[in-house]
């Protein structure tokens, strides 16, 4: 398994409207980048021979010992949370929109359950839009660095969007109102990447 450390996806000020480029450069620079070379020194020491990428190394995550568990899913997570934001925001459309409404009536519905999941979310953790295993949209949490693609995650599935509510995502701007930071993050929701996830699994 051959992992590189992510670009991000935009210029590390274009989120400012709600993540300042002091919290983004920590946040990517050190936090992410951290786990990274901490994931690889872990994994350095694991035949990985047979696994081609980590969501195949979460599905077995139970075996290995915990560095890896902690250091690869804050390595997976933020790589994937910062391809769910974006400066170029656009409301929730197609296949995927459809079926938010099915679920929570309406868009607004949603982002309140999601935003209680995330607010209430004891201590550091996510929260996740995943299409669980019945093909059903549900919003989880998880502890850590852990991910619905974990064996040890008591909800899996294929993740659709995500949000970080560890402190280091918000604290210096918006100090301890994590509700803040939530309210904001609508606005740079980049929904094009969630629709793209969810189309490859309704086709
Ligand atoms: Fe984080």
């Amino acid at each position: 398994m051959k992992i590189q450390f992510p670009d991000l996806p935009y210029a590390i000020n274009s989120l400012d409207e709600c993540i300042d480029s002091q919290t983004m450069d920590l946040h990517y620079n050190k936090h992410h980048r951290g786990y990274y070379e901490k994931f690889i020194t872990a994994i350095e020491k694991v035949n990985t021979e047979e696994i081609e990428n980590l969501e195949q190394l979460f599905k077995n995550i139970s075996i290995y010992e915990p560095s890896i568990r902690n250091n690869g899913g804050g390595l997976y997570n933020h790589s994937f949370f910062w391809n769910c934001m974006t400066p170029d925001y656009r409301d929730c459309t197609g296949t995927l929109r459809v079926a938010i409404e099915k679920k929570w009536k309406t868009m607004a519905g949603f982002e309140k359950s999601f935003s209680d999941v995330a607010s209430n979310h004891f201590a550091s953790g996510w929260a996740w839009l995943i299409v669980d295993n019945n093909r059903e949209l549900q919003i989880v949490e998880t502890a850590n660095h852990d991910n619905p693609l974990m064996d040890v995650c008591p909800t899996k599935g294929f993740p659709i969007l995500v949000l970080d509510v560890w402190e280091h995502a918000y604290y210096l701007r918006y100090k301890n109102e994590r509700s803040a930071f939530i309210n904001a993050w609508w606005d740079i929701v980049n929904w094009k990447h969630a629709e793209e996830r969810y189309a490859t699994l309704f086709k």
